[in-house]
């Protein structure tokens, strides 16, 4: 049901944890499942590049393991190459998850988002293609 990736990514997870003084967290929840993940970024102010990522989810395994990747995916790439990481991507990455899992990804795209939101409201920045996330709660949970 599972592919090999899937199951090596929630086996061992990459970057799993916290960053301490990060540039932006994300905070999103998924309706379906009641989910939660936060992500974690440290970008470089000067260059725009994004140091280090990192995540925490109260999520099933394919949460675990799309978040994990979409972390790889998005460390040493700009902001605006970040924005396109998709849960089309990331689930291209994990060479596939089961249709009923296809929501999950949805949660590390939108984790993704929803920190580089915040780092744009902490900034006064505005970065081309992004929205306001509807999901976008940074002070009141902690997960
Ligand atoms: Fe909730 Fe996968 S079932 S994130």
């Amino acid at each position: 049901m599972y592919t090999e990736k899937v199951m090596d990514y929630f086996m061992n997870p990459r970057n799993m944890g916290e960053i301490e003084d990060a540039s932006a967290v994300g905070l999103v929840g998924n309706a379906k499942c009641g989910d939660i993940m936060k992500m974690f970024l440290d970008i470089d102010d000067e260059t725009g590049i994004i140091r280090n990522a990192k995540f925490k989810t109260f999520g099933c395994g394919a949460a675990v393991a799309t978040s994990s990747i979409s972390t790889e995916m998005i460390i040493g790439k700009t902001i605006h190459e970040a924005l396109a990481v998709t849960n089309a991507s990331v689930t291209e990455a994990l060479d596939g998850l089961p249709p009923l899992k296809v929501h999950c990804s949805v949660l590390a795209e939108e984790a993704i988002r929803s920190a580089l939101w915040d780092y744009a409201q902490k900034k006064g920045i505005t970065i081309e293609g992004l929205e306001e996330p509807k999901t976008t709660d940074h002070h009141n949970h902690d997960v």
